[in-house]
C-alpha cells in the first residue's frame, strides 16, 4: 500500500459551476472556499501531512481586472477568516509563490498567518499563490547564481530543491485535478515528477472528502515503481 504524505490540488471548475447554477463566476469563487475547508480539515483529520492548493497562478493576472480584484478580496477574507479553523485544526499556514507582487497589506497577513501558525503539526497547507512552476524554478537558480559560494561537487538536484519555495517538504505523492481539464497549468512541476496523477471532471465548488477518500483508495492500490522495475 502506498503512503500519501503530500497530496496536491488544482482547484478548477468554480466559474463553470456559477456558470450552471446561472450565478457570477465570483460567487462560484465564494463557494470554492467552503471547498478549500472541508477538504484541509478532513486532510488534517486523516493523518496527510502537506496539502498544496493551487490558488492563484502566474498566469491568472490575464484576467479581466474585476475578478482579480474579486480574488484578492476574497483571499484577504479568507486569510482572516480562516484563522480560526487553523488554530482549532492544528494545521500550519504556508504561502508559496512570488509573494512579493502582492500589496504590502497582503503581504503582512500572509506572514502574520504562517507565523501564527508556524508551531501547529497535524498538517500543513501549502497555498500557491501567484505561483508558477517555472517562476519558481528560474528563481531559485537566480537564488543559486547570487550565492556563487557552493562546494563544486554538491548534489545539483539537492541544490535546485533547497531552494525551491517547497524547501524541506517531500515531493508530491498524488495530484488532483478538479474540472475535468487534463493539464498540469504550471504547478509544482519539479515535485510532481513521480507523483500519481487523478483527474476528475466534478467542479471544485462539488468536490467532497468522500470522493477524495475514494481517489485516495485507488492511489494506495497503484503500482509506484518510481522508475525501477
Ligand atoms: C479555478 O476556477 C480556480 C481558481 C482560479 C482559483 C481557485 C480559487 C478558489 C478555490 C477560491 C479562492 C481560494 C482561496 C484560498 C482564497 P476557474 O475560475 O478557472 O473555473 P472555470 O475553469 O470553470 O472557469
Amino acid at each position: 500500500m502506498n503512503t500519501l504524505k503530500h497530496l496536491a490540488i488544482i482547484m478548477d471548475g468554480n466559474g463553470r459551476w456559477a456558470k450552471q447554477k446561472g450565478k457570477m463566476r465570483s460567487q462560484g469563487h465564494k463557494q470554492g472556499i467552503h471547498t478549500v475547508r472541508n477538504i484541509t480539515t478532513w486532510c488534517a483529520k486523516n493523518h496527510i501531512s502537506y496539502l498544496s492548493l493551487y490558488a492563484f497562478s502566474t498566469e491568472n493576472w490575464n484576467r479581466p481586472k474585476n475578478e482579480i480584484d474579486f480574488l484578492m478580496k476574497l483571499l484577504k477574507q479568507y486569510l482572516q477568516k480562516e484563522r480560526k479553523t487553523y488554530l482549532d485544526n492544528d494545521i500550519k499556514f504556508l504561502a508559496i509563490g512570488n509573494i512579493e507582487a502582492f500589496s504590502n497589506p497582503l503581504k503582512q497577513m500572509i506572514q502574520n498567518l504562517q507565523e501564527d501558525t508556524a508551531k501547529n503539526s497535524a498538517l500543513t497547507q501549502i497555498l500557491a499563490l501567484n505561483y508558477g512552476a517555472k517562476d519558481e524554478i528560474a528563481r531559485a537558480c537566480k537564488k543559486i547564481i547570487q550565492n556563487d559560494n557552493h562546494d563544486k561537487n554538491i548534489n545539483m538536484n539537492e541544490l535546485i530543491a533547497a531552494n525551491l519555495d517547497t524547501k524541506g517538504i517531500p515531493d508530491v505523492d498524488l495530484l488532483i485535478r478538479t474540472g475535468g481539464e487534463m493539464r498540469l497549468s504550471n504547478f509544482l512541476l519539479w515535485q510532481i515528477s513521480y507523483a500519481e496523477l487523478f483527474f476528475t471532471p466534478t467542479l471544485w465548488p462539488d468536490f467532497t472528502p468522500d470522493e477524495l477518500s475514494n481517489i485516495i483508495k485507488d492511489f494506495k492500490t497503484r503500482s509506484r515503481t518510481f522508475g525501477s522495475l
